[in-house]
């Protein structure tokens, strides 16, 4: 497989960098294909929500992978989780977390019929939260660093992408769980609430049940209680 991040199409303002990575996806683009943009009017995130960042303050990138390992989307929390600090820790399954706030987002798409997946990751690199709207001021993070910054931290990003696809399924599970930020905490989802106690073999989120016992979430998205 060749590097992340050629060829590589910046867009001063796009849609979503994801929806652009799909269409280049589809249309033959090889792997390692690379969208950035400078702003975004209809960025996506998971579970349908809109992602939103001031512009030129964002890493929003959407790169096209030609492999779809089953768990590319842990694999690109780990390589984000890198970039972002020693501190920073994953809520599964790919939300990357600095002193409990959501400094980065990512939305996997794959067709593995058709031979594709797209990774797009929004990283607040210079973001102020107060440019957020009211309701994220309480749980957005940022890295805090520079606009002049955003260029650098998507290079250090795409090196960080390749080694952690590069790893076997129980390194990238190890590494994963060294930053687990769930573990040992109280959580809720749409089916029900317990305990995190880690990460099992295929990447599913364990949880010990109130009442005994254990569950797999293998998809979704949990909260945190406190
Ligand atoms: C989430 O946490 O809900 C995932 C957010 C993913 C946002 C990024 S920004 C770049 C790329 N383009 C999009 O429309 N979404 C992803």
């Amino acid at each position: 497989m060749t590097a992340l991040g050629t060829p590589r199409l910046h867009l001063r303002v796009t849609t979503s960098t994801n929806d652009r990575a799909r269409e280049l996806a589809q249309a033959g683009a090889p792997h390692g294909t690379l969208l950035t943009a400078t702003e975004q009017t209809a960025g996506r995130g998971r579970q349908g929500r809109t992602w939103t960042a001031p512009a030129g303050r964002a890493l929003l990138m959407s790169i096209v992978l030609r492999e779809t390992p089953a768990l590319l989307p842990l694999a690109a929390a780990l390589a984000v989780a890198e970039v972002a600090g020693g501190d920073a820790r994953i809520k599964w399954p790919n939300d990357v977390l600095v002193d409990e706030r959501k400094v980065a987002g990512i939305l996997a798409e794959a067709r593995v019929q058709e031979g594709w997946a797209v990774v797009g990751i929004g990283l607040n690199v210079a973001l102020r939260v107060e440019d957020l709207p009211a309701e994220l001021h309480a749980t957005a993070g940022t890295l805090g660093l520079s606009p002049a910054d955003v260029e650098p931290t998507l290079q250090r990003l795409l090196g960080a992408l390749e080694r952690a696809l590069a790893l076997d399924d129980a390194a990238l599970l190890d590494a994963y769980r060294a930053r687990d930020g769930l573990r040992g905490r109280e959580v809720r989802w749409a089916g029900g609430r317990g305990r995190a106690a880690g990460i099992d073999g295929a990447g599913r989120l364990v949880v010990e049940l109130p009442k005994g016992g254990r569950t797999a979430l293998n998809a979704g998205e949990v909260h945190l209680e406190r």
